[in-house]
């Protein structure tokens, strides 16, 4: 293999951080490529934990390069704490993290304005990290790129060009702010997309490091309550300047339950104690805003839907354990819409608030199963709900995780995973 991406498939938090965490230890590079600081990525490392936002968490390994790609959005304050952070716990990243010219910055224009929507008649729930507001500056052809931060006398051009300083900080304020971003910067910045050819040239392992998930995808997503970026695995080639040819494997994370946080349509949602009692297990708080999530069952259509949409190759199912206690754990496998029964999302995004899920119950294991390493040695009802979701996404469970620490995890015989990594 050279190319193979982690991506999450449902509304991000799948834990997508721990399974590139544990396989960046197997990589030459990661790269990530779209969304910004909207994403948290929590690795535990013995005692500690890291939180990442913009910095691929393949950084904690030593060995590994990490790309940030033209495809994200960065909030300078947040970058550099992360850097900061990092240096604290004595992982250096000199000469290892790379940053697109091409990407864009996230300006105090656009956090206000982030602010301002959410005020509005359309409530998202953003993260209000000013990323939506990012990318319509980029895709409107108004944003400020890295590289133009590289010069000052263009730097001030470019941000009175495209009326910055106007809202919520002066123009000579905002500039000499950058200005020092952009030196901290500066040792960092790169053309990327050249060193990914390079490096895959020379058959470097790269790992492809998703954002959000793909019902938060800006196209494929639960439209409007979506992230503004493609979070999918179609994604990566605009994303980081390759050609889709240089993703040779897909993986899926998924939880074995389904958790959202912001607005937006859930047919799955628990608004009760089982509800509560996932949250509690799962300890299902957002990373970035601290905000308890949304929690319900499994929903098979959703992942259908996710397995085909990103050509998904396997699934990583994480936070098995979460469910270890419950005497039923249930899995949507189709919807009652009105008097239509689907096993598809349906035709409108808004009808996905409407449809009433079909459940398929499977017998709970209650044992507990974050000690467990061999597949074989997974209680027998655990096994029959993993063979369970299998059939119903039609794609191959490659890894279960069934804890936060590094090696709480199962490869099942036969895992896709195991042929691209032999070590793991
Ligand atoms: P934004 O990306 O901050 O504009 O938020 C848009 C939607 O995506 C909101 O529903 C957020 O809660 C959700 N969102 C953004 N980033 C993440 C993430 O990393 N995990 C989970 N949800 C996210």
């Amino acid at each position: 293999m050279s190319g193979i991406a982690v991506i999450g498939a449902q509304w991000g938090d799948e834990g997508k951080g721990k399974v590139i965490d544990l396989l960046s230890a197997h990589v030459d590079v990661v790269a990530r490529y779209q969304g910004g600081p909207n994403a948290g990525h929590t690795v535990q490392v013995g005692v500690q934990k890291f939180f990442l936002h913009h910095i691929p968490s393949g950084i904690l390994h030593g060995q590994t390069t990490c790309i940030v790609g033209n495809g994200v959005v960065i909030l300078p304050e947040g970058f550099q704490e992360e850097v900061r952070t990092l240096a604290e716990a004595d992982i250096s990243v000199d000469g290892r993290l790379f940053v697109s010219s091409r990407a864009h910055i996230i300006l105090p224009d656009h956090l206000e304005a982030d602010a301002r929507n959410e005020e509005g008649a359309v409530r998202i729930g953003t993260t209000k990290r000013g990323v939506g507001p990012c990318y319509q500056a980029k895709v409107g052809r108004t944003g400020l790129r890295v590289e133009d931060l590289l010069d000052s006398s263009r730097l001030e051009a470019r941000l009175e060009a495209i009326g910055v300083g106007t809202d919520a900080a002066p123009l000579a304020e905002t500039a000499a702010s950058l200005k020092k971003f952009g030196d901290f910067l500066r040792p960092h910045v790169a053309d990327t997309g050249d060193l990914l050819h390079r490096r895959l040239k020379e058959g470097a392992r790269v790992l492809f490091e998703g954002a959000q998930g793909t019902l938060l995808d800006i196209d494929h997503g639960t439209y409007p309550f979506v992230t503004s970026s493609n979070s999918c695995a179609g994604g990566i080639a605009p994303g980081l300047g390759i050609g889709p040819t240089a993703v040779d494997g897909v993986v899926g994370v998924m939880k074995a339950y389904g958790t959202r946080v912001g607005e937006g349509p859930m047919p799955t949602e628990l608004n009760d104690a089982v509800g509560e009692r996932i949250r509690e297990r799962g300890y299902e708080y957002g990373t970035t805003t601290g905000r308890p999530r949304r929690c319900g069952w499994f929903d098979g259509v959703l992942g259908r839907y996710a397995v085909q949409v990103n050509g998904l190759d396997c699934v990583a199912l994480t936070l098995l354990d979460v469910l270890d206690e419950f005497e039923t754990v249930r899995v949507a496998t189709g919807y009652r819409l009105g008097d239509k029964l689907l096993d598809t999302i349906p035709l409108e995004s808004w009808a996905l608030a409407e449809v009433e899920p079909v459940y398929q119950e499977f017998t709970g294991w209650q044992q507990d199963t974050s000690a467990v390493r061999n597949f074989a040695d997974l209680p027998q009802r655990a096994r029959e709900f993993l063979a369970g979701l299998e059939k119903i996404l039609g794609c191959p469970i490659g890894l279960v995780s069934v804890g936060p620490a590094r090696d709480q995890y199962i490869i099942p015989e036969g895992s896709q995973l195991r042929t691209w990594f032999p070590q793991v």
